[in-house]
């Protein structure tokens, strides 16, 4: 075979790999949102009414807990602060008339599986669960150097374990029940951090990349069965944890967030979870890392010499 034959066949190749990566980048950012039908009734689909969710007292968690009320499931609500689940369960019983909301408090940063055993276990394996959404999460206040980050092997630890053990061990716990009834959600909320090595987020980009991994892994692994493993990519959400007062397009707030998200479990295994994050998750998708890594080092900087700006000013406030 001639050499330029063999070109041709390679530019066929090419066309046809480009055309497929068009295909499926128009389709992620239109089926779900514009024409697959959500789930009409998440329950029988889920096989449980009961939906937990970690980290769910503000942001998108509490998003996530109170659309899932909406619903019509019970709710089990996990977080740190006692106080807040109270509110937090007053506000969702405030939303859905006889929904029944229980609180477990729970601070995530603590990884043994006794403590897991003696205060969630125990109360789950009472409920049937239907969904499980891992929300908790943590990130630095602004980007650093893994050497620098305020609060220096605490905060990393902190972040390392809150980001990953309950993903992994929530997860077990529920896809345990799951399995018996061959139905349920797990629902996993990454970060569109996970997409590329992100410098001065080494920490967050690093674990939110683990729990891609482990979703994709465990959908390898429920295979065949009627339990679906989602995973979220968010990119900027208005909430505390982003800083981020004012809603926009490009960040959304948590409530309108989660209710867009909700709409594509059962129809996109991975998400960005609103129309605005798809757009922008699939433009990452297509620009090579080569010239993506370097423009989202710089932004990083950016951000960084803002936040220690502010530190300063602050400082001399004081
Ligand atoms: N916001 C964004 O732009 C964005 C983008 C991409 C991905 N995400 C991901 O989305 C998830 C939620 O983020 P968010 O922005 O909604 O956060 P958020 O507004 O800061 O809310 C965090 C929630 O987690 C709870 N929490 C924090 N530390 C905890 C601990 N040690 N133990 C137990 N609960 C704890 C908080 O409640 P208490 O303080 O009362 O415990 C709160 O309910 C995270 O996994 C994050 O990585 C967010």
């Amino acid at each position: 075979m001639s050499c330029c034959c063999t070109v041709t066949w390679a530019g066929y190749a090419l066309l046809v790999w480009l055309a497929f990566r068009l295909f499926n980048t128009v389709r992620n950012i239109v089926y779900p949102y514009f024409i697959a039908a959500p789930i009409s009734d998440l329950v029988a689909f889920s096989g449980g009414k009961w939906a937990v969710v970690t980290g769910s007292t503000d942001g998108i968690g509490k998003a996530y807990a109170t659309e899932l009320a909406r619903k019509g499931f019970n709710i089990v609500l996990i977080s740190r602060t006692q106080a807040r689940l109270d509110s937090t369960k007053k506000e969702i019983e405030a939303v859905k008339s006889g929904v029944v909301v229980k609180t477990i408090s729970y601070d995530f940063t603590d990884p043994s599986a006794e403590h897991y055993r003696q205060k969630i276990v125990s109360e789950l394996d009472k409920l049937d669960i239907g969904v499980l959404v891992n929300n908790v999460g943590m990130s630095y206040d602004y980007p650093e150097k893994l050497t620098a980050v305020t609060g220096g092997l605490d905060v990393l630890s902190n972040i390392a374990v809150i980001n990953t053990v309950p993903t992994t061990l929530m997860s077990a716990i529920a896809l345990t029940q799951m399995a018996k009834r061959n139905k349920g959600v797990v629902i996993n909320i990454s970060s569109g951090a996970s997409y590329n090595q992100m410098s001065l987020w080494a920490v967050y980009s690093a674990t939110k990349k683990y729990v891609d991994w482990l979703s994709a892994i465990l959908r390898l692994e429920f295979v065949g069965t009627g339990i679906v493993i989602q995973t979220v990519n968010p990119m900027l959400v208005a909430t505390k944890m982003a800083q981020i007062k004012k809603t926009s397009f490009i960040a959304p707030g948590p409530d309108q967030f989660a209710r867009s998200a909700l709409r594509t479990v059962g129809i996109m295994n991975e998400t960005n979870g609103c129309f605005s994050h798809q757009i922008q998750g699939e433009i990452a998708k297509l620009i090579p890392s080569i010239l993506l890594t370097p423009f989202l080092t710089k932004q990083s900087i950016g951000i960084r010499a803002k936040a220690l700006r502010k530190r300063e000013r602050e400082a001399k406030d004081d």
